[in-house]
């Protein structure tokens, strides 16, 4: 049975005590928040878990054998750096620092100290995400040409990051686990509409070495809550919408030609194919379910989670870039391979 400590009880802590006490490998022991209105909420959802306002108390219980982090962004490092240091197998929320060096650190400690280290990159645990993984490496969509990812709501705004730290790590990280491949470069621009200097509405530009692309449009600023993703294939195309509730991903049997030669305009048509619509079966579970319970085998067996340190250095790699061309009015900047 391991012991479980969580830290940050706001918006989305509860989703992993939650999860976690559904689990019966686990105990979630200690949960941690310096408000002590969200220790009160929680005691009355969960009376067998102890509470705290004092981090270091989490990191003193030598019966706690991992700590999930979910505060805020920029007290990731610090927090995951004493958790490691305290010999804690550590999961952190995504992203998994604010900089490519805090992010190679905590890599590095968890690697001398021999524990686990995982970014809560949720997505990559979901039916539909792991679906759509199977169908391109199965080749059913072709060459993947490119991909366009739309994640738009009203709110909930953050003061401490801005909209490209906020949501784009979900997508970013379902396009390198479904691809396996870092892009080359980055272009972002955006703007900030309500809050000086924190964006709120942007747009990523991911730029692979075989001339594929990727696009992420990211926005608190909109009426509409849109979780969208196109992956146009030189086969066929599939949208896969997280909102949908039952058909999430859609496989359309569409493509467009263009004539291999011709000598005259009128012998030039594009050749467009219209085909069937399908909709594959998905297995109906929580994704942070998945996670947790990943996160546990992972500590058991010593296996790297498939959201490990590495994976959540590679999507800072990608935001620190795309806050760099945010900073530079969208131009290209390259990613270190
Ligand atoms: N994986 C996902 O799908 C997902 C979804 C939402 C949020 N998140 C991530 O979860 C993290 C938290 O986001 P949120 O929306 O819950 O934020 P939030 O502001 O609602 O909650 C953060 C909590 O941390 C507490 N906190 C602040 N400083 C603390 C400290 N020193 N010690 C203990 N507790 C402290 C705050 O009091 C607050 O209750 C972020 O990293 C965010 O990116 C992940």
């Amino acid at each position: 049975m391991l012991n479980i400590a969580v830290v940050g009880c706001g918006y989305w802590g509860p989703n992993l005590i939650r999860n976690f006490s559904s689990l019966s490998e686990c105990k979630v022991k200690l949960a941690c928040d310096v408000n002590k209105d969200r220790l009160a909420h929680m005691m009355t959802l969960y009376p067998g878990v102890e509470t705290t306002t004092e981090f270091d108390q989490v990191l003193k219980d030598v019966a706690i054998d991992a700590i999930a982090i979910a505060t805020p962004v920029r007290l990731h490092f610090e927090m995951a750096k004493k958790s490691l240091q305290a010999g804690k197998h550590t999961l952190i929320e995504k992203p998994m620092a604010c900089s490519v060096a805090e992010s190679e650190e905590l890599i590095e400690l968890a690697k001398n100290q021999n524990l686990a280290l995982m970014v809560g990159h949720t997505f990559v645990y979901s039916q539909p995400v792991r679906k759509i993984k199977g169908i391109i490496n199965s080749g059913t969509l072709g060459e993947i040409q490119y991909i366009s990812a739309r994640r738009l709501n009203l709110g909930l705004f953050q003061k401490d990051i801005n909209v490209v730290w906020d949501l784009a790590p979900h997508d970013i990280s379902i396009i390198l686990y479904v691809q396996n491949e870092v892009p080359v470069s980055v272009n972002c621009h955006g703007k900030a509409h309500v809050a000086p200097e924190i964006e709120d509405v942007t747009n990523i530009t991911l730029n692979f070495a075989n001339g594929g692309y990727a696009t992420i449009h990211s926005s608190w600023l909109d009426p509409n809550k849109v979780r969208e993703m196109t992956f146009v294939g030189t086969k066929k195309m599939l949208v896969y919408d997280d909102v949908e509730p039952m058909e999430k991903i859609k496989i359309y049997d569409k493509r467009v030609k263009t004539p291999p030669h011709y000598n005259t305009f009128a012998e030039f048509h594009y050749s467009y194919h219209y085909g069937d619509m399908h909709s594959p079966y998905l297995e109906q579970v929580e994704p942070l379910k998945v996670e947790c319970q990943h996160f546990l085998d992972c500590i058991r067996t010593g296996t790297k989670p498939d959201s490990s340190g590495i994976e959540g250095l590679k999507v800072v790699q990608i935001l620190e870039a795309a806050t760099s061309s945010l900073k530079n009015g969208g131009r290209r900047v390259k990613i270190s391979q």
